[in-house]
């Protein structure tokens, strides 16, 4: 295996898709409740996306940020239409998202003296340097210090850890509105209200990291809409390219401040990736197709509850839309146990942080799928017990 070790690989070799499903080498298919991580929002080879992959390609794939492109103009118009904010910058991942966010943030606070960026315990916003020095998890940090200086940490949900830690030397606080690999933990409007105003008071950016979170997955498109504040950056990635590699970096016009040479992507919303991204916002932006995504992500919570029910390590179902956590006793039954179950009932589930089995179907999920996937959750949690 020719492959670094960086990660730790279940024995399977998927070779095609549809929708929810995968097709293994040997032919079996599996139900995906992981969708590559929150990425393939409409589905596997969902033949809308397959189209304006072959049409574009056969034009035009790639031409650098030398030049304009019509597609690359148009998406950047819808984000900044639905959003309300400013201006975007395109990159290809979320952890390059944050760095341009980071990078923001330090232009911002470079002549007004503040040089200092809030960050969450528990948080996940990448593995580059900048964005592992803001991932408040030790065991991704452990191997690569010293990361970048000054930055503080500050208790997810805490308001009086982050008073205490709040001046006039913060440029940007930056936050998951659901910490995603952190364990599908919400942020409450308590906490979320005090950055609002704290930043507010001491002229720092906030930053919300909506990689995960964004892009339909909470039932409204950006998940900042789901709460009665305005974040002054919003990053994303994941699903905004469906499974081609796209992010996105949006900042208001306080946020607004990159200029020539400030930063730069050479891949960054290319031709191809953007003309899938059009497609993306225009299917996930519709109003009905959210409504689903509520009505699906809350089928699928209250079914979840039923089921806790007959299971006394699970402790507790959580999570907005399509990003539901179930929560696991640890102490009774291991988190890799359910998962590598789970693989021999043909189904795709993944943990996040140490005690949380974590659902991000793809959003096109239909009602019986859901039945379908509760059947199968079902059986693997009776097996684990
Ligand atoms: C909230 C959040 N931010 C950033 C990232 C990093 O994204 P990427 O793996 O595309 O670099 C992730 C990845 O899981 C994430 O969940």
């Amino acid at each position: 295996m020719s492959l670094m070790k960086t990660y730790k690989r279940f024995n399977l070799n998927f070779v095609e898709g549809s929708g929810v499903f995968l097709i293994e080498k040997n032919g079996e298919k599996y139900l995906d409740f992981v969708a590559g991580v929150a990425v393939n929002v409409l589905g596997h080879s969902n033949p809308e996306i397959v189209n304006v992959i072959k049409n574009q390609a056969s034009k035009l794939i790639h031409i650098s940020n030398l030049y304009y492109d019509d597609n690359q103009l148009s998406l950047a118009d819808k984000l900044v239409g639905l959003s309300g904010f400013s201006s975007v910058f395109f990159t290809n991942s979320g952890t390059e998202s944050i760095e341009g966010a980071l990078k923001i943030a330090k232009k911002y606070g470079k002549n007004k003296r503040k040089d200092k960026i809030i960050y969450m315990n528990q948080s996940f916003h990448g593995r580059t340097l900048g964005a592992l020095s803001v991932t408040g998890q030790e065991k991704y940090q452990k191997d690569f210090t010293p990361l970048i200086k000054n930055v503080i940490p500050v208790n997810f949900n805490d308001v009086e850890d982050l008073k205490n830690k709040m001046n006039n030397e913060v440029s940007a606080v930056i936050v998951e509105p659901i910490q995603g690999e952190g364990g599908i933990n919400e942020i409450n409007n308590d906490f979320l209200n005090e950055i609002r105003s704290l930043c507010d008071k001491y002229d720092s950016l906030l930053i919300f990291d909506e990689v995960q979170a964004g892009v339909g997955r909470t039932g409204k498109f950006f998940a900042f809409e789901n709460y009665n504040i305005k974040p002054d950056i919003i990053t994303m990635a994941k699903g905004l390219g469906g499974g081609v590699p796209i992010g996105a970096l949006i900042a208001n016009k306080k946020a607004d401040v990159f200029t020539y040479s400030d930063h730069g992507c050479t891949f960054g919303g290319n031709p191809l990736v953007t003309a899938v991204g059009n497609k993306i916002v225009d299917i996930v932006s519709n109003k009905e197709f959210l409504e689903e995504v509520v009505t699906k992500g809350d089928y699928l919570k209250i079914k979840l509850t039923e089921l806790s029910g007959n299971f006394d390590f699970v402790k507790k179902v959580k999570g907005k839309g399509l990003m539901i956590g179930v929560e696991i006793d640890t102490s009774k039954v291991a988190i890799k146990k359910i998962v590598e179950t789970a693989i021999t009932n043909k189904l795709l589930i993944i943990g996040a942080g140490s005690n949380t089995i974590r659902l991000v179907p793809p959003l096109t999920v239909t009602i019986e799928e859901i039945d379908l996937f509760i059947k199968l959750f079902e059986k693997t949690l009776k097996t684990c017990y």
